[in-house]
Protein backbone atom coordinates (compact mmCIF):
# COMPACT_ATOMS: atom_id res chain seq x y z
CA UNK A 1 0.00 0.00 0.00
CA UNK A 2 1.00 3.19 -0.53
CA UNK A 3 0.46 7.16 0.27
CA UNK A 4 1.59 8.78 -3.15
CA UNK A 5 -0.29 11.76 -4.22
CA UNK A 6 0.08 11.03 -7.78
CA UNK A 7 -2.12 11.80 -10.08
CA UNK A 8 -3.59 12.48 -13.57
CA UNK A 9 -2.58 15.97 -14.49
CA UNK A 10 -5.88 16.55 -15.79
CA UNK A 11 -9.09 15.50 -17.57
CA UNK A 12 -8.17 15.42 -21.04
CA UNK A 13 -4.31 13.90 -20.20
CA UNK A 14 -6.66 10.82 -18.65
CA UNK A 15 -8.59 10.50 -21.65
CA UNK A 16 -6.01 10.56 -24.00
CA UNK A 17 -3.89 8.61 -21.70
CA UNK A 18 -6.45 5.81 -21.49
CA UNK A 19 -7.03 5.91 -24.85
CA UNK A 20 -4.01 5.85 -25.70
CA UNK A 21 -3.37 2.46 -24.12
CA UNK A 22 -6.49 1.18 -26.32
CA UNK A 23 -5.41 2.56 -29.53
CA UNK A 24 -2.74 0.41 -30.50
CA UNK A 25 -0.84 -1.74 -33.09
CA UNK A 26 -4.20 -3.79 -32.91
CA UNK A 27 -6.30 -1.43 -34.46
CA UNK A 28 -4.03 -1.27 -37.52
CA UNK A 29 -2.33 -4.60 -37.81
CA UNK A 30 -4.64 -6.70 -36.08
CA UNK A 31 -8.33 -5.45 -36.81
CA UNK A 32 -7.87 -5.50 -40.74
CA UNK A 33 -6.70 -8.83 -40.40
CA UNK A 34 -9.28 -10.05 -38.77
CA UNK A 35 -12.08 -8.57 -40.27
CA UNK A 36 -10.99 -9.90 -43.72
CA UNK A 37 -10.17 -13.56 -42.79
CA UNK A 38 -13.79 -13.56 -40.99
CA UNK A 39 -15.60 -12.01 -44.00
CA UNK A 40 -15.48 -8.51 -44.00
CA UNK A 41 -19.14 -7.34 -42.96
CA UNK A 42 -19.62 -11.07 -41.39
CA UNK A 43 -17.53 -9.76 -39.10
CA UNK A 44 -18.92 -6.24 -37.84
CA UNK A 45 -21.86 -7.47 -36.34
CA UNK A 46 -20.63 -10.37 -33.82
CA UNK A 47 -18.03 -7.59 -33.64
CA UNK A 48 -20.40 -4.52 -32.36
CA UNK A 49 -22.05 -7.01 -29.88
CA UNK A 50 -19.13 -8.46 -28.28
CA UNK A 51 -18.27 -4.31 -27.70
CA UNK A 52 -21.51 -3.71 -26.48
CA UNK A 53 -21.85 -6.39 -24.17
CA UNK A 54 -18.71 -7.27 -23.35
CA UNK A 55 -16.25 -4.55 -24.02
CA UNK A 56 -18.28 -1.54 -22.42
CA UNK A 57 -19.17 -3.49 -19.19
CA UNK A 58 -15.98 -4.76 -18.86
CA UNK A 59 -14.32 -1.07 -19.15
CA UNK A 60 -16.85 0.36 -16.61
CA UNK A 61 -15.98 -2.43 -13.86
CA UNK A 62 -12.09 -2.18 -14.60
CA UNK A 63 -11.99 1.55 -14.14
CA UNK A 64 -14.49 1.39 -11.21
CA UNK A 65 -12.32 -1.03 -9.46
CA UNK A 66 -9.25 0.84 -10.11
CA UNK A 67 -10.49 3.95 -8.13
CA UNK A 68 -11.76 2.18 -5.15
CA UNK A 69 -8.16 0.36 -5.15
CA UNK A 70 -6.77 3.66 -5.48
CA UNK A 71 -8.78 5.03 -2.48
CA UNK A 72 -7.20 2.36 -0.70
CA UNK A 73 -3.89 3.06 -1.87
CA UNK A 74 -3.51 0.28 -3.96
CA UNK A 75 -2.57 0.96 -7.65
CA UNK A 76 -2.28 -2.50 -9.67
CA UNK A 77 -4.53 -5.58 -9.64
CA UNK A 78 -2.89 -8.11 -7.03
CA UNK A 79 -4.16 -5.67 -4.34
CA UNK A 80 -7.13 -4.05 -5.97
CA UNK A 81 -8.69 -7.13 -6.51
CA UNK A 82 -8.15 -8.05 -2.99
CA UNK A 83 -9.44 -5.25 -1.68
CA UNK A 84 -13.09 -5.89 -3.21
CA UNK A 85 -12.90 -9.93 -2.56
CA UNK A 86 -10.87 -9.64 0.67
CA UNK A 87 -9.40 -13.03 0.43
CA UNK A 88 -5.39 -13.37 -0.39
CA UNK A 89 -6.94 -15.93 -3.34
CA UNK A 90 -7.97 -12.63 -5.53
CA UNK A 91 -4.41 -10.92 -4.74
CA UNK A 92 -3.15 -13.73 -6.65
CA UNK A 93 -5.50 -13.91 -9.59
CA UNK A 94 -4.37 -10.38 -9.81
CA UNK A 95 -0.73 -11.75 -10.46
CA UNK A 96 -2.70 -11.73 -14.30
CA UNK A 97 -2.73 -7.77 -14.07
CA UNK A 98 0.61 -7.71 -14.25
CA UNK A 99 2.12 -10.46 -15.45
CA UNK A 100 -0.24 -9.93 -18.73
CA UNK A 101 1.22 -7.12 -18.95
CA UNK A 102 5.04 -7.68 -19.26
CA UNK A 103 4.69 -11.04 -21.38
CA UNK A 104 2.64 -8.99 -23.88
CA UNK A 105 5.16 -5.58 -23.68
CA UNK A 106 8.03 -8.60 -24.34
CA UNK A 107 7.18 -8.75 -28.34
CA UNK A 108 4.56 -5.95 -28.12
CA UNK A 109 7.48 -3.51 -28.14
CA UNK A 110 9.35 -5.47 -30.65
CA UNK A 111 6.61 -4.59 -33.18
CA UNK A 112 7.38 -1.59 -31.96
CA UNK A 113 10.96 -1.47 -33.29
CA UNK A 114 9.82 -2.44 -36.60
CA UNK A 115 7.57 0.62 -37.08
CA UNK A 116 10.37 2.27 -35.35
CA UNK A 117 12.79 1.41 -38.00
CA UNK A 118 10.68 1.71 -40.90
CA UNK A 119 10.12 4.87 -40.27
CA UNK A 120 13.57 6.14 -40.23
CA UNK A 121 13.70 3.62 -43.29
CA UNK A 122 11.25 5.71 -44.92
CA UNK A 123 12.76 9.13 -44.35
CA UNK A 124 15.70 7.42 -45.96
CA UNK A 125 13.80 6.29 -48.67
CA UNK A 126 15.03 2.85 -48.62
CA UNK A 127 12.27 1.86 -49.87
CA UNK A 128 11.88 3.48 -53.04
CA UNK A 129 12.45 1.57 -56.33
CA UNK A 130 11.46 -1.64 -54.41
CA UNK A 131 9.41 -4.17 -56.16
CA UNK A 132 6.94 -5.94 -53.88
CA UNK A 133 9.20 -8.96 -53.78
CA UNK A 134 12.03 -7.13 -52.95
CA UNK A 135 10.14 -5.34 -49.82
CA UNK A 136 9.13 -8.88 -48.61
CA UNK A 137 13.21 -9.95 -48.66
CA UNK A 138 13.78 -6.46 -47.30
CA UNK A 139 11.81 -7.67 -44.06
CA UNK A 140 12.65 -11.24 -44.32
CA UNK A 141 16.52 -9.56 -44.05
CA UNK A 142 15.41 -7.26 -41.21
CA UNK A 143 14.28 -9.77 -39.09
CA UNK A 144 17.03 -12.65 -40.04
CA UNK A 145 19.53 -9.86 -38.50
CA UNK A 146 21.46 -8.98 -41.95
CA UNK A 147 22.86 -5.77 -42.89
CA UNK A 148 19.86 -3.06 -44.42
CA UNK A 149 20.55 -0.55 -45.72
CA UNK A 150 21.70 1.64 -42.38
CA UNK A 151 24.73 -0.60 -42.33
CA UNK A 152 24.00 -1.76 -39.08
CA UNK A 153 24.20 -5.55 -38.42
CA UNK A 154 21.54 -6.82 -35.99
CA UNK A 155 19.39 -3.59 -36.80
CA UNK A 156 16.31 -5.46 -35.49
CA UNK A 157 18.10 -6.03 -32.00
CA UNK A 158 19.69 -2.36 -32.16
CA UNK A 159 16.45 -0.86 -32.78
CA UNK A 160 14.55 -3.16 -29.64
CA UNK A 161 17.10 -1.88 -26.90
CA UNK A 162 16.39 1.29 -28.21
CA UNK A 163 12.71 1.42 -28.64
CA UNK A 164 12.87 -0.57 -24.81
CA UNK A 165 15.42 2.26 -23.20
CA UNK A 166 12.89 4.86 -24.63
CA UNK A 167 9.65 3.28 -23.15
CA UNK A 168 11.57 2.84 -19.65
CA UNK A 169 12.54 6.59 -19.78
CA UNK A 170 9.21 8.23 -20.73
CA UNK A 171 7.98 5.68 -17.82
CA UNK A 172 11.25 6.96 -15.32
CA UNK A 173 9.02 10.21 -15.59
CA UNK A 174 5.98 9.08 -14.11
CA UNK A 175 1.94 9.53 -15.21
CA UNK A 176 3.20 13.11 -16.48
CA UNK A 177 5.48 11.14 -19.11
CA UNK A 178 2.71 9.10 -20.16
CA UNK A 179 0.17 12.09 -20.40
CA UNK A 180 2.64 14.20 -22.43
CA UNK A 181 3.51 11.60 -25.01
CA UNK A 182 -0.35 10.75 -25.47
CA UNK A 183 -1.82 14.16 -25.58
CA UNK A 184 1.09 14.33 -28.67
CA UNK A 185 0.95 10.71 -30.07
CA UNK A 186 -2.78 10.46 -30.17
CA UNK A 187 -3.87 13.61 -31.87
CA UNK A 188 -1.33 12.87 -34.33
CA UNK A 189 -1.76 9.51 -34.79
CA UNK A 190 -5.47 10.75 -35.78
CA UNK A 191 -4.01 13.06 -38.33
CA UNK A 192 -1.82 10.74 -40.14
CA UNK A 193 -4.36 8.64 -40.08
CA UNK A 194 -7.22 10.75 -41.56
CA UNK A 195 -4.94 12.00 -44.35
CA UNK A 196 -3.91 8.21 -45.34
CA UNK A 197 -7.92 7.45 -45.11
CA UNK A 198 -8.58 10.16 -47.28
CA UNK A 199 -5.56 9.15 -49.94
CA UNK A 200 -7.10 5.74 -49.91
CA UNK A 201 -11.14 7.06 -50.50
CA UNK A 202 -9.92 9.23 -53.44
CA UNK A 203 -8.41 6.24 -54.50
CA UNK A 204 -10.89 4.49 -56.05
CA UNK A 205 -10.41 2.67 -59.48
CA UNK A 206 -7.33 5.01 -60.64
CA UNK A 207 -4.47 2.66 -59.40
CA UNK A 208 -6.22 -0.11 -61.59
CA UNK A 209 -3.40 -1.42 -63.63
CA UNK A 210 -2.56 -4.16 -66.71
CA UNK A 211 -2.08 -7.06 -64.08
CA UNK A 212 -4.90 -5.86 -61.68
CA UNK A 213 -7.71 -4.21 -64.09
CA UNK A 214 -10.40 -4.97 -61.31
CA UNK A 215 -8.61 -3.24 -58.73
CA UNK A 216 -10.79 -0.53 -56.32
CA UNK A 217 -10.25 0.94 -53.28
CA UNK A 218 -13.65 0.78 -52.75
CA UNK A 219 -14.07 -2.89 -53.21
CA UNK A 220 -12.35 -3.38 -49.75
CA UNK A 221 -14.99 -0.81 -48.40
CA UNK A 222 -17.45 -2.42 -49.48
CA UNK A 223 -16.25 -5.30 -48.35
CA UNK A 224 -15.83 -4.13 -45.20
CA UNK A 225 -19.04 -2.78 -44.14
CA UNK A 226 -21.49 -4.52 -45.73
CA UNK A 227 -23.06 -6.74 -43.10
CA UNK A 228 -23.76 -10.27 -43.74
CA UNK A 229 -26.38 -11.39 -41.01
CA UNK A 230 -25.43 -15.18 -41.29
CA UNK A 231 -22.06 -15.12 -39.62
CA UNK A 232 -24.24 -14.95 -36.28
CA UNK A 233 -24.75 -18.21 -36.55
CA UNK A 234 -20.81 -18.86 -36.99
CA UNK A 235 -19.45 -19.05 -33.30
CA UNK A 236 -16.01 -19.16 -35.14
CA UNK A 237 -16.23 -15.10 -35.88
CA UNK A 238 -17.80 -14.83 -32.79
CA UNK A 239 -14.38 -15.77 -30.96
CA UNK A 240 -12.20 -14.21 -33.61
CA UNK A 241 -14.74 -10.85 -32.50
CA UNK A 242 -14.59 -11.30 -29.11
CA UNK A 243 -10.60 -11.52 -28.70
CA UNK A 244 -10.23 -8.98 -31.16
CA UNK A 245 -12.84 -6.21 -28.51
CA UNK A 246 -10.09 -7.37 -25.59
CA UNK A 247 -6.79 -6.87 -27.63
CA UNK A 248 -8.31 -3.61 -28.90
CA UNK A 249 -9.87 -2.13 -25.50
CA UNK A 250 -6.58 -3.43 -23.45
CA UNK A 251 -9.13 -5.02 -21.35
CA UNK A 252 -8.32 -8.19 -18.93
CA UNK A 253 -4.90 -7.03 -18.97
CA UNK A 254 -4.29 -4.82 -15.93
CA UNK A 255 -3.42 -1.47 -17.54
CA UNK A 256 -7.11 0.37 -17.33
CA UNK A 257 -7.06 -0.67 -13.36
CA UNK A 258 -3.93 0.88 -12.70
CA UNK A 259 -4.18 3.72 -14.72
CA UNK A 260 -7.83 4.50 -13.26
CA UNK A 261 -6.13 4.27 -9.64
CA UNK A 262 -5.00 7.58 -10.09
CA UNK A 263 -7.80 9.10 -10.28
CA UNK A 264 -9.33 11.72 -7.67
CA UNK A 265 -11.88 9.31 -5.38
CA UNK A 266 -14.68 10.98 -6.35
CA UNK A 267 -14.51 12.09 -9.98
CA UNK A 268 -16.90 10.65 -12.99
CA UNK A 269 -15.65 6.89 -14.68
CA UNK A 270 -19.13 6.35 -16.13
CA UNK A 271 -18.60 8.69 -18.98
CA UNK A 272 -14.77 9.03 -19.23
CA UNK A 273 -15.12 4.78 -19.95
CA UNK A 274 -16.89 5.33 -22.78
CA UNK A 275 -15.11 8.56 -24.04
CA UNK A 276 -11.63 7.04 -24.21
CA UNK A 277 -13.27 3.93 -25.36
CA UNK A 278 -15.78 5.14 -28.38
CA UNK A 279 -12.77 7.02 -29.16
CA UNK A 280 -10.61 3.41 -29.59
CA UNK A 281 -13.64 2.34 -31.29
CA UNK A 282 -13.47 5.72 -33.73
CA UNK A 283 -9.52 4.84 -34.47
CA UNK A 284 -10.38 0.95 -35.07
CA UNK A 285 -13.15 1.07 -37.12
CA UNK A 286 -12.83 4.39 -39.34
CA UNK A 287 -8.84 4.72 -39.53
CA UNK A 288 -7.96 0.75 -38.63
CA UNK A 289 -10.59 0.05 -42.24
CA UNK A 290 -9.73 3.04 -44.12
CA UNK A 291 -6.54 2.81 -44.43
CA UNK A 292 -4.68 -0.94 -45.69
CA UNK A 293 -7.93 -2.83 -47.07
CA UNK A 294 -8.88 0.05 -49.23
CA UNK A 295 -5.47 0.80 -50.10
CA UNK A 296 -4.38 -2.70 -50.92
CA UNK A 297 -7.68 -3.65 -53.29
CA UNK A 298 -6.90 -0.04 -54.80
CA UNK A 299 -3.83 -1.27 -56.22
CA UNK A 300 -4.05 -5.03 -56.01
CA UNK A 301 -7.65 -5.78 -56.10
CA UNK A 302 -9.91 -7.09 -53.26
CA UNK A 303 -8.90 -11.02 -54.26
CA UNK A 304 -5.26 -10.21 -53.59
CA UNK A 305 -6.11 -8.81 -50.03
CA UNK A 306 -8.42 -12.08 -49.53
CA UNK A 307 -5.54 -14.30 -50.44
CA UNK A 308 -2.33 -12.27 -48.62
CA UNK A 309 -4.08 -10.14 -45.87
CA UNK A 310 -1.84 -10.67 -42.95
CA UNK A 311 0.00 -9.11 -40.65
CA UNK A 312 3.08 -8.15 -42.72
CA UNK A 313 1.05 -6.49 -44.95
CA UNK A 314 1.69 -3.13 -43.23
CA UNK A 315 5.60 -3.52 -43.27
CA UNK A 316 6.02 -5.65 -46.70
CA UNK A 317 3.27 -3.99 -48.77
CA UNK A 318 2.59 -0.68 -48.02
CA UNK A 319 5.91 1.01 -48.26
CA UNK A 320 5.22 -0.84 -51.88
CA UNK A 321 1.73 1.38 -52.20
CA UNK A 322 2.84 4.86 -51.00
CA UNK A 323 5.98 4.25 -53.81
CA UNK A 324 3.24 4.93 -56.45
CA UNK A 325 2.96 8.36 -54.99
CA UNK A 326 6.06 9.67 -56.51
CA UNK A 327 9.16 10.09 -54.13
CA UNK A 328 7.94 12.57 -52.24
CA UNK A 329 4.43 11.82 -51.47
CA UNK A 330 6.02 8.34 -50.52
CA UNK A 331 8.63 9.46 -48.17
CA UNK A 332 5.69 11.73 -46.64
CA UNK A 333 3.44 8.74 -46.44
CA UNK A 334 5.82 6.07 -45.18
CA UNK A 335 6.46 8.57 -42.49
CA UNK A 336 2.75 8.84 -41.56
CA UNK A 337 2.31 5.61 -41.22
CA UNK A 338 5.04 4.22 -39.88
CA UNK A 339 4.71 7.22 -37.21
CA UNK A 340 1.02 6.83 -37.15
CA UNK A 341 2.30 2.78 -35.43
CA UNK A 342 4.69 3.76 -33.62
CA UNK A 343 2.49 6.48 -31.58
CA UNK A 344 -0.29 3.65 -31.48
CA UNK A 345 2.43 1.11 -30.20
CA UNK A 346 3.74 3.49 -27.76
CA UNK A 347 1.27 4.28 -25.81
CA UNK A 348 -0.08 1.05 -25.30
CA UNK A 349 3.43 -0.22 -24.02
CA UNK A 350 3.96 2.17 -21.91
CA UNK A 351 0.60 1.95 -19.88
CA UNK A 352 1.76 -1.97 -19.94
CA UNK A 353 4.63 -0.90 -17.79
CA UNK A 354 2.59 1.07 -14.93
CA UNK A 355 1.26 -2.08 -13.75
CA UNK A 356 4.75 -3.40 -12.74
CA UNK A 357 6.27 -0.15 -11.71
CA UNK A 358 3.04 0.87 -8.98
CA UNK A 359 3.40 -2.69 -7.92
CA UNK A 360 6.87 -1.96 -6.78
CA UNK A 361 6.10 0.67 -5.63
CA UNK A 362 3.25 0.75 -3.38
CA UNK A 363 4.63 -2.93 -2.21
CA UNK A 364 8.02 -2.75 -2.22
CA UNK A 365 8.94 0.90 -1.71
CA UNK A 366 10.48 1.52 -5.10
CA UNK A 367 11.24 4.69 -6.87
CA UNK A 368 9.50 5.37 -10.78
CA UNK A 369 13.19 5.48 -12.02
CA UNK A 370 13.95 1.68 -10.38
CA UNK A 371 10.50 0.67 -11.33
CA UNK A 372 10.59 1.71 -15.21
CA UNK A 373 14.03 0.11 -16.11
CA UNK A 374 13.51 -2.60 -14.22
CA UNK A 375 10.30 -3.02 -16.51
CA UNK A 376 12.90 -2.03 -18.95
CA UNK A 377 14.86 -5.45 -18.26
CA UNK A 378 12.35 -7.61 -17.96
CA UNK A 379 10.64 -6.83 -21.19
CA UNK A 380 13.92 -6.89 -22.63
CA UNK A 381 14.84 -10.70 -21.21
CA UNK A 382 11.67 -11.96 -22.20
CA UNK A 383 11.41 -10.13 -25.26
CA UNK A 384 15.05 -11.28 -26.89
CA UNK A 385 13.84 -14.87 -27.74
CA UNK A 386 11.07 -13.45 -29.30
CA UNK A 387 13.40 -11.28 -31.24
CA UNK A 388 15.78 -14.23 -31.71
CA UNK A 389 13.76 -16.61 -32.58
CA UNK A 390 10.93 -15.00 -34.12
CA UNK A 391 10.75 -17.73 -37.46
CA UNK A 392 10.05 -20.23 -34.58
CA UNK A 393 6.96 -19.49 -32.95
CA UNK A 394 8.43 -17.93 -29.60
CA UNK A 395 6.64 -14.55 -31.08
CA UNK A 396 3.20 -16.86 -31.42
CA UNK A 397 3.36 -18.80 -28.32
CA UNK A 398 3.62 -15.93 -25.83
CA UNK A 399 1.16 -13.82 -28.59
CA UNK A 400 -1.38 -17.18 -27.91
CA UNK A 401 -1.12 -17.44 -23.78
CA UNK A 402 -0.55 -13.99 -23.13
CA UNK A 403 -2.03 -11.94 -25.58
CA UNK A 404 -5.25 -13.83 -26.10
CA UNK A 405 -5.81 -16.55 -23.68
CA UNK A 406 -5.07 -14.81 -20.12
CA UNK A 407 -6.84 -11.60 -21.09
CA UNK A 408 -10.24 -13.94 -21.41
CA UNK A 409 -9.12 -15.54 -17.79
CA UNK A 410 -8.75 -12.52 -15.88
CA UNK A 411 -11.40 -11.08 -17.45
CA UNK A 412 -13.80 -13.63 -16.30
CA UNK A 413 -12.47 -13.31 -12.83
CA UNK A 414 -12.49 -10.34 -12.06
CA UNK A 415 -16.49 -10.32 -13.64
CA UNK A 416 -17.14 -13.19 -10.95
CA UNK A 417 -15.25 -11.11 -8.46
CA UNK A 418 -16.93 -7.86 -9.33
CA UNK A 419 -20.84 -9.00 -9.65
CA UNK A 420 -20.75 -11.97 -7.48
CA UNK A 421 -18.62 -11.82 -4.18
CA UNK A 422 -18.00 -7.49 -3.97
CA UNK A 423 -21.57 -7.87 -4.97
CA UNK A 424 -23.20 -5.92 -7.78
CA UNK A 425 -25.42 -3.67 -5.32
CA UNK A 426 -21.97 -1.82 -4.40
CA UNK A 427 -20.38 -2.30 -7.57
CA UNK A 428 -23.20 -0.56 -9.49
CA UNK A 429 -22.86 2.44 -6.80
CA UNK A 430 -19.27 2.21 -7.73
CA UNK A 431 -19.51 2.37 -11.44
CA UNK A 432 -22.56 4.88 -10.81
CA UNK A 433 -20.76 7.72 -7.91
CA UNK A 434 -19.67 10.80 -9.23
CA UNK A 435 -21.31 9.89 -12.88
CA UNK A 436 -22.03 12.26 -15.54
CA UNK A 437 -23.92 10.18 -17.99
CA UNK A 438 -26.93 8.25 -17.12
CA UNK A 439 -26.08 4.58 -17.35
CA UNK A 440 -28.84 2.55 -19.25
CA UNK A 441 -30.09 0.19 -15.98
CA UNK A 442 -30.17 -2.28 -18.36
CA UNK A 443 -26.29 -2.74 -17.94
CA UNK A 444 -27.04 -3.81 -14.39
CA UNK A 445 -28.59 -7.10 -15.92
CA UNK A 446 -25.97 -6.86 -18.59
CA UNK A 447 -22.58 -6.60 -16.41
CA UNK A 448 -24.31 -9.42 -13.74
CA UNK A 449 -25.15 -11.83 -16.14
CA UNK A 450 -24.30 -11.64 -19.96
CA UNK A 451 -21.24 -11.08 -20.00
CA UNK A 452 -19.81 -13.69 -17.23
CA UNK A 453 -22.01 -16.13 -19.62
CA UNK A 454 -20.78 -14.23 -23.04
CA UNK A 455 -17.08 -14.96 -21.11
CA UNK A 456 -17.80 -18.10 -20.18
CA UNK A 457 -18.81 -19.41 -23.73
CA UNK A 458 -15.76 -17.32 -25.00
CA UNK A 459 -13.45 -19.68 -22.84
CA UNK A 460 -15.19 -22.55 -24.03
CA UNK A 461 -14.89 -22.22 -27.30
CA UNK A 462 -10.98 -21.68 -27.25
CA UNK A 463 -10.79 -24.60 -25.10
CA UNK A 464 -13.04 -27.07 -27.22
CA UNK A 465 -12.50 -25.37 -30.75
CA UNK A 466 -13.94 -28.07 -33.17
CA UNK A 467 -11.68 -29.56 -36.08
CA UNK A 468 -11.89 -26.87 -38.86
CA UNK A 469 -13.33 -25.14 -36.31
CA UNK A 470 -16.70 -26.16 -38.29
CA UNK A 471 -19.24 -26.10 -35.01
CA UNK A 472 -22.07 -26.77 -36.82
CA UNK A 473 -20.34 -29.95 -38.06
CA UNK A 474 -18.70 -31.39 -34.88
CA UNK A 475 -22.37 -30.92 -33.41
CA UNK A 476 -24.17 -32.67 -35.45
CA UNK A 477 -21.43 -35.80 -35.61
CA UNK A 478 -22.02 -35.53 -31.53
CA UNK A 479 -25.14 -35.64 -31.57
CA UNK A 480 -24.82 -39.18 -33.65
CA UNK A 481 -22.61 -40.51 -31.14
CA UNK A 482 -18.79 -39.78 -33.04
CA UNK A 483 -17.96 -37.82 -30.09
CA UNK A 484 -15.90 -34.62 -30.36
CA UNK A 485 -12.82 -34.09 -32.58
CA UNK A 486 -10.90 -30.66 -31.60
CA UNK A 487 -9.14 -28.80 -33.72
CA UNK A 488 -5.32 -27.86 -33.17
CA UNK A 489 -5.88 -24.46 -32.80
CA UNK A 490 -8.07 -25.23 -29.63
CA UNK A 491 -6.82 -24.97 -25.64
CA UNK A 492 -5.95 -28.15 -26.00
CA UNK A 493 -4.37 -28.83 -29.21
CA UNK A 494 -1.87 -25.74 -28.76
CA UNK A 495 -1.31 -27.00 -25.46
CA UNK A 496 -0.39 -30.47 -26.68
CA UNK A 497 1.25 -28.68 -29.79
CA UNK A 498 -0.51 -31.34 -32.23
CA UNK A 499 0.16 -29.47 -35.48
CA UNK A 500 4.12 -29.62 -34.98
CA UNK A 501 4.04 -32.87 -33.39
CA UNK A 502 1.90 -33.84 -36.26
CA UNK A 503 4.13 -31.98 -38.86
CA UNK A 504 7.10 -34.10 -37.11
CA UNK A 505 5.32 -37.65 -37.50
CA UNK A 506 4.29 -36.82 -41.59
CA UNK A 507 7.57 -34.67 -42.71
CA UNK A 508 9.68 -37.07 -44.90
CA UNK A 509 12.25 -34.09 -45.26
CA UNK A 510 14.65 -34.26 -42.40
CA UNK A 511 15.63 -30.72 -42.83
CA UNK A 512 12.04 -29.46 -41.77
CA UNK A 513 11.86 -31.96 -39.03
CA UNK A 514 15.05 -30.50 -37.70
CA UNK A 515 13.14 -26.98 -37.62
CA UNK A 516 9.69 -28.21 -36.36
CA UNK A 517 12.17 -30.04 -33.45
CA UNK A 518 13.77 -26.93 -32.72
CA UNK A 519 10.65 -25.16 -32.48
CA UNK A 520 8.79 -27.76 -30.58
CA UNK A 521 12.23 -27.16 -27.83
CA UNK A 522 12.24 -23.13 -28.47
CA UNK A 523 8.07 -22.84 -27.59
CA UNK A 524 8.73 -25.14 -24.55
CA UNK A 525 11.22 -22.52 -23.43
CA UNK A 526 8.78 -19.77 -23.90
CA UNK A 527 6.58 -21.86 -22.01
CA UNK A 528 8.58 -22.00 -18.85
CA UNK A 529 10.04 -18.42 -19.42
CA UNK A 530 6.61 -17.51 -18.78
CA UNK A 531 5.58 -19.78 -15.96
CA UNK A 532 8.43 -18.71 -14.17
CA UNK A 533 7.53 -15.04 -14.85
CA UNK A 534 4.16 -16.15 -13.03
CA UNK A 535 5.88 -17.38 -10.44
CA UNK A 536 8.04 -14.70 -9.63
CA UNK A 537 5.55 -12.38 -9.71
CA UNK A 538 3.22 -14.58 -7.35
CA UNK A 539 6.41 -14.83 -5.20
CA UNK A 540 6.23 -11.15 -4.95
CA UNK A 541 2.77 -10.99 -4.07
CA UNK A 542 3.14 -13.84 -1.61
CA UNK A 543 5.80 -11.64 0.33
CA UNK A 544 3.85 -8.49 0.24
CA UNK A 545 1.29 -9.99 1.44
CA UNK A 546 2.93 -11.19 4.63
CA UNK A 547 3.90 -7.84 5.01
CA UNK A 548 0.39 -6.80 5.23
CA UNK A 549 -0.40 -9.46 7.63
CA UNK A 550 2.00 -8.52 9.72
CA UNK A 551 0.91 -4.59 9.92
CA UNK A 552 -2.84 -5.61 10.45
CA UNK A 553 -1.22 -7.58 13.86
CA UNK A 554 0.54 -5.01 15.07
N1 LIG B 1 -4.96 -2.29 -26.98
C1 LIG B 1 -3.66 -2.38 -27.52
C2 LIG B 1 -3.70 -2.59 -28.99
O1 LIG B 1 -4.76 -2.59 -29.58
C3 LIG B 1 -2.86 -3.42 -26.84
O2 LIG B 1 -2.70 -2.76 -29.60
Amino acid sequence: MSTTKEAWGSRLGLILAMAGNSVGLGNFLRFPVQAVQNGGGAFLIPYLVCFLLMGIPLLWVEWSMGRLGGRHGHHSSPFILQTLGKRTFWAYIGVFGIFTNIGVAAYYCYIETWTLSYFFHSIKGSFLNLSQNELVLFFDRFINFQTTDFGIPFEAVVFFVMCILLNSFILSKGLKGIETIAKVGMPLLILFGAFLALKSLILGATAASALFPEANAWDGLNYLFTPQYDSIWKPRVWLAAAGQVFFTLSVGMGTIHCYAAYIKPKDDIALNAVSAGFTNEFVEIVLGSLIVVPLAAGYLGLDWVKANIGFGIAFQTMPYLFAQWGTLLAAIAGVLWFGLLFFAGITSSLAMGTPWMSFMRDEYGWNQRKGAYSFGLLTLLLGLPCVLFYHYGVFEEYDYWVGTITLVVFALAEMILFSWVFGLQRGWAEITMGAQIKIPSIYRFIIKYVTPVLLIAVLLGAIFTPVNNDWIEAFSLLSQGYGWEFDSSSLIGQLAQWELRTQIAVSTDQEVVNHVQKELWLRNGARIVLTGLFAFIALLVYKASKKHSQIHEH
